[in-house]
């Protein structure tokens, strides 16, 4: 089976399947790690596998890569980017940055490696609150790109920022009529975001959190229906680890397929995420590429807000 041989190359060649919570379900049960951005991150920085696979997007893979120059990082589909980190062209938001001096420049690790190489530090949706209120309180920051993540961590800190206007594509079009809707048919169920959804959907949380922080939550609330609005490869794992409990994901304003086409289930999902496959995982491990690399000039700039961030999610034990 697949399945096996891809374990089986795994050991051989000792490498690490790591995958994030939005790829399909039948990868990440064959990942020997399966997290968050955050998590993904931490992990490959301590890890001591040869091999990393990363199953997920392109700017995960890079960061890996950055992280850990002495090895191998293979992602299963080099098409797999985000179109959040795509929202935020390096050499545009350089000009912006050089635009307005003096001011911290705070970036979600949903960048490529020439973004973070003009930013200060990194962050995350488990981290970027405590990171930015670890900065005085008088500094001027700019927060790129996702304007919607931006605009939740301002409000909640009370920090101004300067804002870059990207988005992603999938959190960005859920509707706040439709989850109004699924709470009417469930009223009793906890309505979950993620902050990289708009403002209005925000609005209905119950609890706004990163895939790790919802997943968390749903694992330890009292509810027993929740309501999920974010990409709905997570709903595979709220179940594994909490087989009792009803998850319903919230449907995006209009379901498209990747060709763009109305599609009948009404899951949101990432069609980047959902490129990553078994069989491209086995070929990627079989044949050791496509190999994650990073112009080295580009990489001894991107690491240093990376450690930064890797630094204080560890010392606020994050
Ligand atoms: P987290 O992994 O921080 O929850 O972010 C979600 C995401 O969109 C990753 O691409
Ligand atoms: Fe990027 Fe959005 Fe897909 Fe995450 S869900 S990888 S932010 S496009």
């Amino acid at each position: 089976m697949l399945k096996d041989e891809i374990r089986r190359l795994a050991k051989e060649k000792n490498a690490v399947i790591m995958a994030h919570y939005y790829v399909d379900g039948e990868v990440q049960d064959l990942a020997d790690f399966i997290g968050d951005s955050l998590a993904l991150a931490q992990q490959a920085a301590k890890t001591d596998a040869d091999i990393i696979v990363l199953c997920g997007v392109h700017f995960m893979g890079e960061t890996a890569a950055i992280l850990c120059p002495d090895k191998k990082v293979l992602v299963p589909d080099t098409a797999a980017t985000c179109s959040l980190a795509e929202s935020c062209p390096a050499d545009e938001f350089k000009a912006f940055v050089e635009a307005h001096p003096g001011h911290t420049v705070v970036s979600y690790v949903n960048t490529t490696a020439a973004t973070k190489a003009v930013t200060d530090v990194v962050v995350t949706s488990s981290n970027a609150r405590q990171i930015v209120e670890s900065l005085p309180e008088d500094a001027k920051i700019i927060f790129g790109p996702d304007q919607n993540l931006g605009a939740y961590i301002s409000d909640i800190t009370g920090r101004k920022m300067l804002l870059w206007n990207g988005a992603c594509h999938v959190h960005a079009r859920f509707s706040v009529e439709k989850i109004l809707e699924l709470k009417a048919q469930h009223p009793q169920a906890k309505v979950l975001v993620h902050p990289e959804c708009k403002g209005p959907v925000v609005k209905l949380a119950d609890k706004v959190g990163s895939t790790a922080a919802l997943l968390k939550y749903a694992i330890a609330d009292e509810a027993t229906e929740f309501i999920v609005a974010t990409e709905s490869g997570i709903l595979h794992e709220m179940q594994k680890k909490a087989p009792e409990k009803t998850f319903i994901p919230a449907p995006p304003e209009m379901p498209m397929d990747e060709s763009g086409n109305a599609r009948s289930c009404s899951c949101n999902e990432c069609e980047y995420m959902k490129m990553v496959t078994l069989e491209k995982v086995y070929a990627c491990l079989r044949d050791e590429q496509p190999v994650v690399t990073v112009d080295p000039e580009i990489a001894e700039k991107a690491i240093r807000p990376i450690e930064r961030m890797l630094d204080i999610s560890q010392r606020l034990g994050l």
